[in-house]
């Protein structure tokens, strides 16, 4: 009669981490539970939703995710969402994937690219149920204010790639980016501003929100749906008669955005 073999020493199966005290969403699985979220190679022209997740379902964005948090919290809470998230950043890409990964999710991708040139280019229009920009910096040096992202012809790419009615979240702790979000916003959404926290997330939904809350910053939000009067077409006609954002940042939440 051949012996059972000895049960081998206890296994770690799951771990929460944590960021500023605040517990990151899931846990880490054992590695034979692990996926892969990265998205490496963008398609030539546009994505097809079905065929990046294997099923149909309803498709949530975080444009300039960082390193994922709010989009790892909402893929395990919501298994029945697809999520992709983008950044320009490599490094926070990697965060992200790693924990998307170790969370076992299959339900989420990370990529490294541009909000803008993700809508413009490869989100079919009126195909995406949710987008959730959360912090956008609000670059402070004068020579980088081109780059800033929410601009008049960047919301009228989040209005076509939304479904009718589709939600655009935005939030921010920078005065002057959300006396510009205020002004544009509602052009193309119905616009409601949500004081106080978020109820899923009191202490903070994202790694840069958490820090702010942290440093008793106001957070500046708002829930908003795609105005269903406006054709893409008319979308990009608004956009033109609306003006860039050169507003002025505030020059004292300067050093704060080293850490986000
Ligand atoms: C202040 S951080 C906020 C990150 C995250 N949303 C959060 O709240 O913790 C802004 C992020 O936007 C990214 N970013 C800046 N411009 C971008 C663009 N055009 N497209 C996508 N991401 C961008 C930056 O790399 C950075 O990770």
């Amino acid at each position: 009669m051949t012996k059972e073999p000895r049960p081998g020493p206890m296994k770690k199966l799951s771990a929460i981490e944590h960021e500023f005290g605040v517990p990151f969403p899931g846990v880490i699985l054992e590695p034979a539970r692990w996926t892969q979220t990265a998205l490496k190679a963008m398609p030539a022209g546009q994505l097809h939703w079905p065929e990046l997740f294997g099923r149909l379902a309803p498709v949530v964005l975080d444009i300039g995710c960082g390193n994922g948090r709010y989009l790892i919290s909402s893929a395990l809470a919501r298994p029945d969402h697809d999520h992709l998230g983008v950044d320009i950043l490599p490094v926070v890409i990697r965060y992200a994937r790693k924990r998307g990964n170790q969370r076992g999710c299959t339900n989420l991708k990370f990529a490294v690219l541009g909000g803008h040139e993700l809508l413009e280019k490869h989100v079919p229009p009126h195909s995406v149920a949710e987008i959730h920009c959360y912090h956008p910096q609000p670059y402070y040096d004068p020579a980088q204010i081109h780059r800033r992202l929410i601009t008049p012809s960047f919301l009228a790419l989040v209005h076509r790639a939304l479904v009718p009615g589709g939600l655009f979240v935005i939030q921010t702790d920078n005065p002057g980016y959300w006396q510009y979000i205020r002004a544009v916003v509602p052009v193309f959404f119905d616009f409601a501003e949500q004081p106080g926290r978020w109820p899923d997330a009191p202490q903070g939904r994202t790694r840069r929100e958490i820090i702010a809350l942290q440093k008793k910053l106001p957070v500046f939000r708002a829930v908003a749906f795609a105005r269903r009067e406006y054709s893409a077409a008319e979308a990009v006609a608004l956009a033109e008669t609306l003006p860039a954002p050169t507003f002025a940042a505030d020059r004292r939440l300067r050093d704060l955005d080293r850490f986000a």
